[in-house]
């Protein structure tokens, strides 16, 4: 089928959603997508992130949409236009979902995990307003152990249900999901039950956002600081294909290995993760390339590869923390 989105004509397979069609072109003319997972059946359609404007719906039938769509989930149509940054109500649309996503979230980047590779960091960056309208109260949460490997910030949450999808389509048994509805709704483990399985983990890679964070790795530094590098090891249970976060000799973290869109391209199991500290047990295989508007990137140009002080660290992964 052909679409044209902002300009461009291109040729997809029928069924083809808007969003995966502009990823075949690449660039910024691909939607934001904050929910979206290509690799979690029936993930989209949450977050509102992704809306373009569809200025004619096909050849046979080329009246307008009259709303915005979720380009994740809207598929296209033979001689579709689709505009993105070329609508100036899909920017503004934007700036307003910005707004809504953080109406709760909490802007504690300076001490979130996830700063520096949050989803929703970037999005406000890129389409945000400086200033929010809403003056009332606050949903606030204790942050609360899920297991014995993930914490939960239920302030930073936003709702995209990946987490659950991840439970429901990884792990044998689910044990969390999202309780109550509408400005009520939370995620939560079912009677208190720890989220302990084999592919567990992998919550923390698909979340969007500093909601679910790695108790290993918890303010033990910042993501901008460690070098990340592409290792393997034989693993009986998933491919063992990882990214290793280090400083040195020493391993900080090991996650999955994510794409341009920030998915991963394969799930990797909870003992890669996290039992496997020692760089011994992985065949590194070399530096990770990583975009050069990254935020992570953006030491490699000022300083190298130059670790700041170890003492630093440890102080602030003193068990006080442990709770914040
Ligand atoms: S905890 Fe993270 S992955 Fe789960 S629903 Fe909230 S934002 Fe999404
Ligand atoms: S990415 Fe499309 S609605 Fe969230």
């Amino acid at each position: 089928m052909k679409v044209t989105i902002d300009n461009i004509e291109i040729e997809v397979e029928t069924g083809t959603t808007i969003m995966n069609a502009a990823r075949k072109v690449g660039g910024e003319i691909v939607p934001p997508a904050m929910c979206y997972y290509t690799s979690l059946k029936g993930s989209g359609g949450k977050c509102r992130a992704c809306l373009v404007k569809v200025s004619q719906g096909s050849t046979a039938d080329p009246r307008p949409m009259p709303k915005l769509v979720a380009s994740c989930c809207t598929t296209v149509q033979e001689g579709m236009v689709v505009k993105n940054i070329t609508s100036p109500e899909v920017l503004e649309t934007r700036k307003g979902i910005v707004e809504f996503l953080l109406i709760n979230h909490p802007l504690d980047c300076p001490i979130c995990d996830q700063a520096g590779e949050c989803d929703l960091q970037n999005f406000a960056f890129d389409h945000g307003r400086q200033q929010t309208r809403y003056d009332f109260e606050r949903r606030t949460f204790d942050v609360i152990n899920i297991g014995e490997d993930i914490k939960l910030h239920m302030t930073r949450c936003i709702l995209c249900y990946r987490c659950t999808m991840v439970a429901d389509q990884l792990t044998d048994g689910r044990e969390h999901g999202i309780l109550w509805r509408g400005d009520k709704s939370e995620i939560s483990t079912y009677i208190q039950k720890a989220v302990e399985n084999d592919f567990s983990g992998n919550m923390i890679d698909v979340c969007p956002v500093g909601a679910l964070t790695d108790k290993h790795f918890r303010f033990r530094n910042r993501v901008w600081f460690l070098n990340p590098m592409n290792a393997h090891r034989d693993c009986p249970k998933c491919s063992g294909k990882v990214v290793l976060w280090m400083r040195g000799e020493e391993i900080y973290r090991v996650t999955g290995r994510k794409d341009q869109y920030n998915e991963l391209k394969e799930f990797i199991c909870n003992d890669c993760r996290f039992e496997n500290y020692d760089s011994k047990n992985w065949l590194v295989e070399g530096p990770r390339e990583i975009e050069n508007e990254s935020v992570i990137n953006a030491n490699h140009y000022e300083e190298g590869t130059k670790a700041l002080p170890k003492e630093l660290f440890s102080k602030l992964n003193n068990e006080k923390w442990d709770n914040f």
